[in-house]
Formats: structure tokens, C-alpha cells, sequence
């Protein structure tokens, strides 16, 4: 017998098999197109090409594992948060989706602080509305292509399209409902007051499990499609970060995890709700029924190396990347990478933030770069866990995951910068692994808890170097200088941009 667990990412989407004691059985990707960038901040992806995608990882996913449809007892689904997915009354995708870090919204985040007032929306959904988040996206639609907006029947989450398609139900979860700012985080339920203050038609909401809930079963269709039993329960599942905070066993409190995939996120469990007053950590319903968490975000994490790589030594694997930057000296000799490429969450909420390399000279080298972006990239997480730790969460160790905590040179990277053990755990499947416990846990009824107590092992743990650790210390500051000098220079460029 086996669970599926399914995350639609930005990059691609993976499908997951585990048994009844949770541990992988098999796993494939399959790739997406690119993102779709017509303008400098703008991000879209097409849904039917995430559907794609999600049928030949599930139909190869069976393949490798030598399974029929009829041993899953039951689907989890994953996928990146917040993205835009409208359909018309005939169910068909309007328009691409606006992603997560799409950050055209600016004007409709101020005119819902002004129409509905900060305070306001804070009561109503536990967080400030931010440029990345499903609401002010829908508002851009409605401001920019009214004739869109006018046909929307339905708005749903990446993952929840892919839901639709197999099981024709328009559902999502707690968990990913909080990234949508239309969600009552604290009540565990829609916001309708939100909704009506911002003229948005409740009707346009689908349903909100509990993320080990049943959401809906295969339909005759997509078992077609997919090889998947029609009939199969499909339970809520999570947004990227809850799910992979399952799948990293963070569902107790004292234990934090950094996962850095094309985003970077510090997550940590809560037992009870709980802000950061400034609105630099977003508070979120947990996957886990009743519980919360608390997460920051580096919007440009992986990416900063993904667009380096591609930018500047095209071709080259990451492995060759990180043991070029492993030569290079601790700190850099002095140069910063400011990974705003899509602007910054965590801890600057700036949708005009910019990357940049400060400190240059002559003398650094190729390698020195390299490292620069890794170090950047891991300053911005560690301003993560400074605020997380600022609201009172203890933290002993970090469960460190995703495509950069693949490399060893990074996780002792993270272990000195953060100044905090990094340990790994024998899997590294994050997300995917996380909808397939979930699905497990909503199908025999055993609690997520004891399911990750069961399936979630260390089998690494990397200590802090002292000299390293007092070295990145002072590198840290000099990072956290940098935004608030650059700045006034960030406003000048977004205006030139027109
Ligand atoms: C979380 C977030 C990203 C995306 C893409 O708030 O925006 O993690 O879910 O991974």
C-alpha cells in the first residue's frame, strides 16, 4: 500500500510515493516551462502546463515503483503558494497565473491599506497584505483587464487547479489559504469581512479543509490521466512551506527548519498564534489541525544562484559552482550579494528592493563571486531566524533542506552564519514528502505528529566554527547596512523604470 504526495513547484512538479511507515518508496520530477518575466518584477506560469507536468510525474511515479493505481490509498497535494489561478464558468484558465514572486501589485496593496485600513486588515487576517500574496494579484486583474475579471467564476491556488483536474472539486487548505490575504489566520476560515470591504464576491472562494481532510476523490477522468484509482481520497495537503515543514518533522515546538529552494524560508512551529508586530514574518495556519507557524522568506534564495549560473557560466551543474566558491576565502574578501532580485520579504517587505554585488575590486575572482551569492543569499535567512528567535522561539538547531542544503560547504556555510547547529535528515524530499504524510495521516487517521516521529530521521549534524562564525558575525552587520543605505537609490531606479 502506498500514499502519493504531489508538489506543484515553481521549477517543476514532483510526485511521491511512500509505505505505511512513511519512508520513500519513489519519486519524479518533471519539469516546467520557465517563468514567463515580460516585464522586469512580472511573473506568470501557465496552470495547464502545471497539470501537465503532474500527470506524467504521477503515471511515471506508478511506473518506478511497479504500482497499479488501485495500491494508493490516498493523495496529498503540495505546491508553491499564493499564485493566481482564475477560471471562467466553463472552468477554463483565463489568463497565466501571476506567482508568488510576481510583484506587479504595489498600487493595489496601498489602495487596500487605504480603502480598508492597515489595522483592519491585520484584524481580519493576522498578517499586512504584501505584493506577493493572491489578493492584491486579483485586484491587479481587476484593475488591468476588467473584461478578466468580469468572466472569473473561480479563484484557486496553483495546487489547487491541479486538485480540480483530478478530482473536480474547487477546495484548498488552511495552510495555503493564509498566503491568499482573503484568509481569517486566527479563526481558521475565510475572511468574508475582507472580502466584502475589498468588493471581492465570496462566491469566487472554494471550500478550506484542514490539510490532512478529505478534499475530494479521483474523478473518472483523471484516473485516466493519471493511472491513479478513480474513487481515491485526496486530502488537503499544504503550501510549499507547510508541507515541507511536515515532511522536515517541524510540527512540535523547538525545532526550525531553513529550506532553500528558488525561495528561501526559515519556519518555525507554533503552538499558539503569535505576530511579529512590524509584519516581517508572516504568521500562517500550520498543516498540522489547530496549529500555527511562523515563517520568513527570501524571495531571491536559489534564484540568486540559479541566475548567476545561467547569466554568467551557463551549462555548469551547482555541484561545480559550490566547490568553485569552497576555494574561496570566508567572507569574500569583503564582497556582498544582495539577493533582491525579486525584490524582499523578509525582513524588508520592498517590492522595489534590487540585488546587487557591493564591495567589488580588482582583485576578486570568479569564485569569490560565487561564494558572495551563497553567502548573501544564506545573511538574508539568518535575518529570518533573527526575528523568528526576536519572538520568543527558542531555537537549538536548524533542519536545513532544498536544493541548497544539497551541498556540504553550504550547510556548514549555514551552521557558521546562523551560528547554530544544521542538521540534516536522512530525507531530503521537503515538500513532496510532506503531502504524502499528510495523506497518510488523513487516511488512517493517525496524528501528523506521531506519523513525522515515525518517518522523519538526522542523520547530520554540523556545528558552528568559532572563527567563521565571529567572521560572518561582523559580515552580517555589514550585509544589514547595506538595504537601508541603497535604499533611496532602489526608489530612484524604479522611477526611471517608469
Ligand atoms: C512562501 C512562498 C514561496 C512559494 C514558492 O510564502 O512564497 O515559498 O511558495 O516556493
Amino acid at each position: 500500500m502506498y500514499w502519493l504526495g504531489i508538489d506543484i513547484g515553481t521549477g517543476s512538479s514532483r510526485a511521491l510515493l511512500v509505505n505505511d511507515k512513511g519512508a520513500i518508496v519513489a519519486g519524479v520530477t518533471a519539469a516546467h516551462e520557465e517563468i514567463h518575466m515580460e516585464k522586469p518584477m512580472w511573473a506568470e506560469q501557465r496552470p495547464e502546463d502545471w497539470w501537465g507536468a503532474a500527470q506524467k510525474a504521477i503515471r511515471e511515479v506508478l511506473a518506478k515503483a511497479g504500482a497499479t493505481g488501485a495500491a494508493v490509498k490516498a493523495v496529498g497535494m503540495s505546491g508553491q503558494m499564493h499564485g493566481l489561478v482564475m477560471l471562467d464558468e466553463n472552468d477554463a484558465v483565463i489568463r497565466p497565473s501571476l506567482i508568488w514572486c510576481d510583484q506587479r501589485s504595489q498600487a493595489q496593496v496601498d489602495w487596500i491599506n487605504g480603502h480598508v485600513g492597515k489595522e483592519k486588515v491585520l484584524e481580519c487576517i493576522a498578517n499586512p497584505v504584501l505584493t506577493g500574496f493572491t489578493l492584491p494579484k486579483l485586484l491587479w486583474v481587476r484593475d488591468h483587464e476588467p473584461a478578466n475579471y468580469a468572466r472569473m467564476r473561480k479563484m484557486l491556488l496553483p495546487k489547487d487547479y491541479v486538485r480540480f483536474m483530478l478530482t473536480g472539486e474547487y477546495a484548498t487548505e488552511v495552510s495555503d489559504a493564509s498566503g491568499t490575504a482573503l484568509f481569517d489566520v486566527v479563526r481558521r476560515r475565510w475572511s468574508y469581512e475582507l472580502a466584502e470591504a475589498v468588493g471581492v464576491d465570496k462566491s469566487v472562494l472554494p471550500d478550506c479543509y484542514e490539510s490532512s481532510e478529505v478534499s475530494g476523490r479521483i474523478s473518472a477522468a483523471a484516473a485516466a490521466a493519471t493511472g491513479l484509482l478513480e474513487g481515491t481520497p485526496v486530502v488537503g495537503g499544504g503550501g510549499d512551506q507547510a508541507a515541507s515543514a511536515v515532511g522536515n518533522g517541524i510540527v512540535e515546538p523547538g525545532i526550525v527548519s531553513c529550506t532553500i529552494g528558488t525561495s528561501g524560508v526559515v519556519f518555525a512551529h507554533m503552538e499558539k498564534v503569535a505576530y511579529d508586530p512590524a509584519g516581517r514574518v508572516h504568521t500562517f495556519c500550520h498543516a498540522v489541525t489547530g496549529k500555527w507557524h511562523v515563517m520568513g522568506v527570501t524571495q531571491g534564495a536559489g534564484l540568486s544562484l540559479q541566475w548567476f549560473r545561467n547569466q554568467l557560466m551557463p551549462g555548469v551543474p551547482y555541484d561545480a559552482l559550490t566547490a568553485e566558491a569552497a576555494g574561496a576565502m570566508a567572507g569574500s574578501q569583503g564582497l556582498f550579494w544582495l539577493p533582491y532580485l525579486m525584490g524582499e520579504r523578509t525582513p524588508h517587505l520592498d517590492a522595489t528592493a534590487r540585488g546587487g554585488f557591493v564591495g567589488l575590486t580588482a582583485r576578486h575572482t570568479r569564485a569569490d563571486l560565487i561564494r558572495a551569492v551563497i553567502e548573501g543569499i544564506s545573511y538574508s535567512l539568518a535575518d529570518c531566524l533573527e526575528i523568528i528567535e526576536g519572538m520568543g522561539v527558542a531555537v537549538e538547531s536548524v533542519r536545513v533542506s532544498g536544493g541548497g542544503a544539497q551541498s556540504a560547504f553550504w550547510r556548514q556555510l549555514l551552521a557558521d552564519i546562523f551560528a547554530k547547529k544544521a542538521v540534516t535528515l536522512e530525507t531530503q524530499e521537503g515538500s513532496a514528502h510532506g503531502a504524502a504524510l499528510l495523506a497518510l495521516a488523513g487516511q488512517t487517521g493517525a496524528s501528523v505528529v506521531d506519523i513525522c516521529r515515525m518517518a522523519v530521521h538526522e542523520v547530520e549534524s554540523l556545528s558552528p566554527r568559532a572563527a567563521e562564525a565571529k567572521m560572518y558575525q561582523a559580515g552580517h552587520a555589514v550585509y544589514q547596512a547595506l538595504y537601508p543605505a541603497l535604499k533611496p537609490v532602489y526608489a530612484m531606479i524604479d522611477g526611471l523604470e517608469g
